[in-house]
């Protein structure tokens, strides 16, 4: 018998196809509008600005080589996609010289802390050698606005204190390093003299859209981030013991896959950080108000405001969360999501039966940091100065991770879970 309300659950995966549905047959952009041209539009963050900037009339394309991202986020994204690498600087000029972007946001890059000390010259090839080509194909065409994704990993992470655009760099892993390396080739200004770019230091991505038509998908057993490997062992376990059942999925056939990919418990990198509970800290920023402070930094870039020709600004909350304070908190509210009733997690061992989503402590992660929260006054104070950002709730976030993924439990390359009558069904089909 089954604990929780598959009706429910099932009601809602319709109302997400609905808007998904929607969405890939809305209207193009009109001819005149501004241009916005986004490397890694089919990835995560790539898709959700993507889609945020058609919202408001912006013509957008992705230029993505698809390793990672995905056709159909840059599909419903309503981002035109030109398929191609960074390395490849033909494929590079072609699109940029055809889509003549009035912005480049620059979000392509392999993100994985752990995986960048293992293939550091991947990463270095991608991630700088990569960048570089763009900063270059950008000058030769005289396009000269940029929107990079910088990284909190360019910091240490020692300090335990929020920290600020003036704090020093010193990564503690290879992706920081080749993040940082890109960055200071922009502040410097030698080397691409026309170059006027902002610079957007992430801390931890979490959560999805509200309507959760997007969602983060680097795979199942691929899956780095602790929030949708949470949400994943969440689903296993939902699947196993509370007879979830997802529209058009065999859920015996879904845990098989989430089982072998290991999905059954979180393993908790380390809990002996020089943090309170001894596990690492973050700060877990949410997709509505990222895509806030681009929207912002392109108005920016756009009407020529810059004081100089290199800015940086932290993306944060200013607060921390540790791994288990993630833990517990997706814990409850995947339980609120599904109506099974709340658990006091104080206390309780890693491994109780009671748990949803049961942990073991294990190994530390190579190039982890013990502490990086952003200090936000700067992007607050220059980039928003109206004071009119989205408030951030991790608690939300994490609810839309969680539907964006009940909506596409194997990820982009299969049909999302929804059964329909209507029109909308008969799309999915073919
Ligand atoms: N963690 C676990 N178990 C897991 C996965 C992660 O304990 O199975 C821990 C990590 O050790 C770390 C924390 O959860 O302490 C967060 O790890 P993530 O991999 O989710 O995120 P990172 O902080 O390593 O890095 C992320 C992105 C980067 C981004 C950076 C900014 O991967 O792209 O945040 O700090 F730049």
């Amino acid at each position: 018998m089954s604990l929780i309300n598959n009706g429910s659950i099932a009601k809602r995966l319709s109302e997400i196809g609905t808007k998904e549905y929607v969405l890939r047959n809305r209207p193009d952009a009109l001819s005149v509008s501004k241009r916005v041209m986004i490397t890694g539009g089919a990835g995560n963050v790539g898709s959700n600005l993507g889609m945020a900037l058609r919202k408001r009339d912006f013509n957008v394309a992705a230029f993505d080589n698809l390793r990672k991202g995905h056709r159909a986020a840059a599909a419903i994204a309503g981002a035109r996609l030109f398929v191609g690498d960074l390395l490849d600087h033909d494929a590079l000029t072609g699109a940029l010289s055809e889509f003549k972007p009035d912005v480049v946001i620059h979000c392509a890059a392999l993100i994985e802390v752990g995986e960048s000390g293992k293939l550091p010259q991947e990463y270095i090839n991608n991630n700088v050698v990569g960048t570089l080509n763009l900063f270059h194909a950008m000058q030769q065409l005289g396009m000269n606005r940029l929107l990079f994704s910088n990284t909190a990993a360019v910091y240490d992470g020692t300090l335990g204190r929020p920290l600020k655009e003036t704090d020093p760099w010193d990564a503690r892993n290879v992706y920081g390093a080749t993040k940082g390396a890109d960055a200071l080739i922009c502040k410097q200004g030698k080397l691409f003299p026309s170059l006027k770019s902002v610079h957007l230091h992430y801390f931890n991505v979490c959560g999805a859209p509200e309507t959760g038509v997007l969602g983060e998908d680097h795979g199942i057993a691929t899956e780095s981030h602790i929030v949708p490997i949470i949400l994943q062992i969440a689903l296993y376990n939902l699947l196993k013991k509370y007879g979830l059942d997802l529209p058009f999925y065999d859920p015996g056939a879904l845990a098989t896959i989430y089982g072998k990919a290991g999905r059954d418990r979180l393993k908790v990198f380390g809990n002996n950080y020089n943090t309170p509970d001894g596990t690492c800290i973050r700060d877990y920023i949410g997709m509505g108000i990222k895509v806030f402070f681009h929207l912002q930094a392109i108005q920016r870039l756009l009407s020529g405001n810059m004081e100089s020709h290199y800015e940086a600004f932290n993306l944060g909350t200013k607060k921390g969360h540790s791994v288990l304070d993630i833990l517990n908190r997706c814990e409850n509210v995947v339980r609120q999501q599904v109506g099974l009733p709340a658990i006091e997690t104080h206390g309780l061992p890693l491994d109780s039966d009671k748990r949803l989503i049961p942990a073991e402590i294990a190994e530390r992660r190579q190039g982890d940091a013990d502490f990086l929260v952003a200090d936000p006054e700067k992007a607050n104070s220059i980039l928003d100065p109206r004071n009119s950002r989205p408030v951030q709730n991790i608690d939300k976030e994490i609810e839309f991770a969680l539907w964006s993924m009940l909506y596409r439990p194997l990820g982009y390359e299969h049909r999302p879970a929804v059964t329909m009558d209507h029109q909308v069904l008969r799309f999915y089909e073919t």
